[in-house]
């Protein structure tokens, strides 16, 4: 039997794995997740590798850091299919899927200026409302605006 060419990197001890990315999204996953490197982590990036499920996928290995409930809505946004492995000591500790829930809040900013989320001094927090997963459509319960999938990488509010 002749053996597939791949792409092999190495395991890792401690951290996260985010799997079964949408082939092209690993670098939006990590600007929203507000990583870039210069914090010092381990991270692998694979880009385009094959998958069993999509054909072609991406994939981030990051050591030594788990990740937030929030942080798991944005990556939601960006790769619904996601999954997420939780390592220690080498092992796939846990294993889930992202899921989007039908509120969102905080992790996104509403595009319209004029929001009442976007005047300074209010402190409103952001709630959109899941419309439709697959186009992906969610709307602002403040103002009404609909905001789509091309739209939600550069809404998603930078932490960092
Ligand atoms: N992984 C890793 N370091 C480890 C353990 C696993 O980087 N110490 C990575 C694997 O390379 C893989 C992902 O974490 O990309 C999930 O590992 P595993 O559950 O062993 O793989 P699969 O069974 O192929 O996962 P799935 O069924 O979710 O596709
Ligand atoms: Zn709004």
């Amino acid at each position: 039997m002749i053996e597939e060419p791949t792409l092999t990197v190495s395991k890792i001890r401690n951290g996260t794995v985010i799997d079964h990315i949408p082939a092209g999204k690993a670098m939006d996953i990590l600007n929203v997740l507000g990583i870039d490197g210069k914090e010092g982590l381990r991270i692998a990036v694979l880009m385009n590798v094959e998958s069993k499920k999509l054909g072609r996928k991406d994939i981030i290995k990051i050591e030594g850091r788990r990740l937030s409930p929030d942080d798991l809505n944005v990556i939601a946004l960006l790769a619904p299919n996601a999954t997420i492995n939780i390592i220690e000591d080498f092992a796939v500790i846990e294993k889930y899927k992202v899921s989007l829930p039908n509120v969102i809040t905080d992790v996104l900013r509403c595009p319209n200026p004029t929001c009442i989320t976007n005047k300074k001094g209010e402190h409103v927090r952001t709630r959109f409302k899941l419309l439709s997963k697959e186009p992906l459509k969610l709307q602002c319960e403040y103002c009404g605006t609909v905001i789509s999938e091309s739209e939600v990488a550069k809404l998603v509010a930078r932490k960092h």
